[in-house]
C-alpha cells in the first residue's frame, strides 16, 4: 500500500469521496435539470434512486476497489479475469472522456468567478449574450480551462494524501459555508417562497418517464458512479474502516449539496421572474441578473462566492477524474506519478479542445451532426456516449460482476473488514437483493431504452 499511497484514515476517504461526487453535477446541473423537469416531483424521484440504486452501487465499487487495491483495471482483472478487465479499461476510458469536457466548464465557472470578483461583469445588460458570446471566445477559455487543468495536475501529482485528501478536507466545509450563506441571503428576497413551493411542493401528474430516466442518470453522474472514481479511491482505504457507513455518509453529503443547490438557486430566479427551465445556462445567465439587482458590492461577494463554490466543487471532482487514469498508468504501467499526471493532463487537455471549440468559435464541432431530432455539438456526443449512456452501463456491468463472478459472498466478506455485524443484517440483505435482482434489471434497461431513444427513436 505504501507506494501507491493512500487516504490517512476514514475522514480523509470520506472528505475525497464526497469531494468527487459533489461537483458541477450538483450546483449547475442538478438544479436546471431539475427546473426543466418539473421541480418537486422531480426532486423525489431523483432522491429515490439515490439511496435504492445509487448507494447499493457505491458500496460495490468501494468494495471491489479495496478488496483488489488496485485502479479499475486492475480491479476488475483480480477479481475477475482479463475479460471483465476490459470493463475496468472501458470505465477508465469514460473517465478521461468526462474530464474532458468537464474541465471546460469549470474553466467557465472560473472565468466567471475572476470576471465577476474582479471586472465588470456586473455590469453587462445581457447576460444571455454574453454567455454565448464568452463560451464562443477562444481565447478566454483556452487560458482559463488550461488553468483549472493544471491545478488539478498540480494536486494530483502531489498524492493521494497531501494532495487529494488535504484538498478536499479545506474545500469541502468551505463549499457548505458559502452554500448556506447565499441560502439564507436568498430566501430573505422578495418573492422567494416562490421558488420554495416550485422546489419542495411536488405536483405528482409531472412525473413520467422520462422523469424517472433523467433522474437516474443524474444520480448516477452525481455520485460519481459507473466509471470506477470509487473504486479508485476504494483502493486507498484501509480493511478496518467501515465501507457501508462511509458511502452512506457520502451519498448524504453529495444529495444534500444537490438539494441545498435548488434551494440556493430556485429563490434566486424566482425573486427575478426569471424561468426555472433556463437549462444549462440557468447558473451563467439567469442567476447573474439577479447577483446584478443586489448592487455592485453586495452583487460581487455573493456572485463571486458563487462562481469560488462552483470553482471548488469542480475541482475536488476534476482530481478524482484525473486520478483514475493516473492510477491506472502507475499500478499497470509502473509509470511515476509525476509522468501518468503530466501525460494525462495534456492528452485530457487536447481530447477537451473540439468540446471547448464547439460553442460557435468552430462551426464543425457546433454542429457536429444530428440525431435524436436536433443538431449536437461535440461536447453533446461525448456526453451523450461517455456520460448518458456509459455510466448506467458501467453500474449494470459492475452489478452484474459482483452477482455472477464475485459473489455476493465475496462482496459480504469484504465489506465485513470493519464492520462484523454486517453479515447476517438487514442492510447485506437489501444490498444484495438490489445488487443482484434490481440494478441489473433497473439499469440494463435504462441503458437500452437510452441508446433507442437517443439512435434509433
Ligand atoms: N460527481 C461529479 C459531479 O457531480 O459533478 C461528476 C463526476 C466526478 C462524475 C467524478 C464521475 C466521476 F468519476
Amino acid at each position: 500500500m505504501a507506494a501507491r499511497g493512500g487516504f490517512s484514515n476514514k475522514l480523509g476517504f470520506i472528505a475525497a469521496a464526497a469531494g468527487s461526487a459533489v461537483g458541477l453535477g450538483n450546483i449547475w446541473q442538478f438544479p436546471y435539470v431539475t427546473g426543466q423537469n418539473g421541480g418537486a416531483a422531480f426532486l423525489l424521484v431523483y432522491i429515490g434512486w439515490i439511496f435504492l440504486i445509487g448507494l447499493p452501487i457505491m458500496v460495490g465499487e468501494i468494495a471491489v476497489g479495496r478488496k483488489a487495491q488496485s485502479n479499475p483495471y486492475g480491479a476488475y482483472k483480480k477479481l475477475g479475469g482479463k475479460s471483465w478487465a476490459y470493463v475496468g479499461l472501458f470505465g477508465i476510458i469514460c473517465g478521461v472522456m468526462i474530464l474532458s469536457f468537464y474541465n471546460v466548464v469549470a474553466g467557465w465557472a472560473f472565468g466567471y468567478f475572476l470576471e465577476l470578483s474582479f471586472g465588470n461583469l456586473l455590469n453587462e445588460q445581457d447576460y444571455s449574450g454574453f454567455f454565448s458570446a464568452y463560451v464562443a471566445d477562444f481565447r478566454d477559455n483556452l487560458f482559463f480551462s488550461i488553468a483549472f487543468m493544471v491545478i488539478t495536475a498540480y494536486i494530483v501529482y502531489r498524492g493521494v494524501q497531501k494532495g487529494i485528501e488535504g484538498t478536499s478536507k479545506v474545500l469541502m466545509p468551505t463549499l457548505f459555508l458559502i452554500l448556506i450563506f447565499i441560502i439564507i441571503y436568498g430566501l430573505t428576497l422578495p418573492n422567494a417562497m416562490d421558488g420554495v413551493s416550485f422546489y419542495l411542493l411536488p405536483d405528482f401528474s409531472l412525473i413520467n418517464g422520462r422523469t424517472i430516466y433523467t433522474a437516474l442518470g443524474q444520480a448516477f453522474f452525481s455520485l460519481s458512479l459507473g466509471m470506477g472514481a470509487l473504486i479508485t479511491y476504494g483502493s486507498y482505504i484501509s480493511r478496518n474502516d467501515n465501507i457501508v457507513n462511509s458511502a452512506i455518509l457520502v451519498t448524504i453529503a453529495d444529495t444534500a449539496v444537490a438539494f441545498l443547490a435548488g434551494l440556493m438557486i430556485f429563490p434566486l430566479v424566482f425573486s427575478q421572474g426569471q424561468s426555472p427551465a433556463e437549462g444549462p445556462g440557468l447558473v451563467f445567465v439567469a442567476l447573474l441578473g439577479v447577483f446584478q439587482t443586489m448592487g455592485p458590492l453586495i452583487g460581487k461577494i455573493v456572485g463571486g462566492g458563487f462562481f469560488l463554490l462552483l470553482c471548488f466543487a469542480a475541482l475536488t471532482s476534476t482530481i478524482s477524474l484525473l486520478e483514475v487514469p493516473v492510477a491506472f498508468l502507475v499500478d499497470e504501467k509502473k509509470w511515476s506519478r509525476k509522468k501518468a499526471v503530466s501525460v494525462m493532463a495534456l492528452l485530457i487537455f487536447l481530447i477537451g479542445l473540439p468540446s471547448m471549440l464547439g460553442f460557435g468559435a468552430v462551426g464543425a464541432f457546433t454542429e457536429f451532426v444530428s440525431y435524436e431530432g436536433g443538431v449536437k455539438s461535440f461536447m453533446d456526443v461525448v456526453q451523450d456516449l461517455f456520460f448518458v449512456i456509459s455510466l448506467p452501463l458501467g453500474g449494470f456491468l459492475l452489478s452484474v460482476f459482483i452477482s455472477s463472478k464475485w459473489k455476493t459472498a465475496g462482496l459480504s466478506e469484504e465489506i465485513s473488514h470493519g464492520n462484523p455485524s454486517y453479515r447476517g443484517s438487514f442492510i447485506e440483505k437489501f444490498f444484495n437483493l438490489m445488487i443482484v435482482y434490481v440494478c441489473p434489471v433497473v439499469l440494463g434497461a435504462m441503458f437500452l431504452l437510452t441508446v433507442l431513444q437517443k439512435f434509433f427513436g
